[in-house]
């Protein structure tokens, strides 16, 4: 460009906006395009499948209650975070989480190896009424989970839709889904949704890198 052009476009705003648009797009498409196609970020670990009936609607109400809100379900690969709730979170979990469930807002604990920690009951009776089973809670109470059921007819919907979006769900698991959650509460679902969470998490055991052990001031600002 010679020094005449450079200045017309330096003067007009607008065509000045649109070039700062593109170069910007421009690096931001060299980013996140190459994590698009690779392997590691897009390849189920092994062992991890779409979400069976029971989940996929416990998931929802999850996302419903605004859980989210309070929870995170994203381990860092710092220290004093793999010591608590074991190996970091990585790409290959979340490949069937449509939108993930990461969040950054930590009012509770990380809930992202919460699977089996405790046991059906101790959910049930934390959810209807968290000070029940952990007196200094400041988490709501989700009394009115056990009163609805989980509607099968929908839960079969949302999985053909998934199956759409390149889900791999079986013929079978879509016919069986409306039966996998007859008579079942949203208190079911979502305790069952719990139970599954970081259950198919990398074995190797984790081992935070030089890097992040000098890294380890709390960035969740002091937040759990
Ligand atoms: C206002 C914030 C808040 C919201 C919203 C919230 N929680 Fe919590 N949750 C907490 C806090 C604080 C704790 C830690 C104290 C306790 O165990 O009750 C906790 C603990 C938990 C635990 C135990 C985790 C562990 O490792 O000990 C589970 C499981 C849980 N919450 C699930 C849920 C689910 C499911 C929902 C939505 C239905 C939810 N929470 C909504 C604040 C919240």
């Amino acid at each position: 460009m010679n020094e005449h052009a450079h200045a017309k476009v330096e003067k007009n705003v607008a065509v000045m906006a649109v070039l700062i648009a593109v170069a910007i797009s421009f690096g931001g498409l060299a980013e996140i395009v190459p994590l698009m196609y690779q392997a590691e970020t897009i390849q189920p670990l092994p062992g991890v499948k779409p979400y069976p009936p029971l989940q996929l609607a416990g998931r929802d109400v999850y996302i419903r209650e605004g859980c989210y809100n309070c929870h995170s379900q994203m381990i860092r690969t710092l220290r004093f975070e793999t010591e608590r709730y074991g190996h970091y979170s990585v790409a290959g979990e979340s490949v069937y989480d449509r939108p993930f469930q990461w969040g950054s807002k930590r009012t509770g604990p990380d809930l992202a190896r919460v699977g089996g920690r405790y046991s059906d009951d101790w959910h049930r009776a934390h959810l209807l009424d968290p000070r029940s089973v952990v007196p200094e809670s400041n988490m709501p109470s989700y009394s009115w989970l056990g009163d609805k059921l989980v509607d099968g007819a929908l839960t079969t919907q949302k999985m053909q839709a998934l199956r759409a979006l390149g889900d791999p769900y079986s013929d079978e698991e879509i016919a069986g889904a409306a039966a996998a959650v007859t008579g079942k509460t949203e208190l079911d679902a979502v305790i069952a949704y719990l139970q599954g969470l970081g259950r198919h998490a990398p074995k190797a055991p984790a081992v935070a890198n030089a890097a992040n052990v000098k890294n380890e001031t709390n960035d969740a600002g002091g937040r759990p």
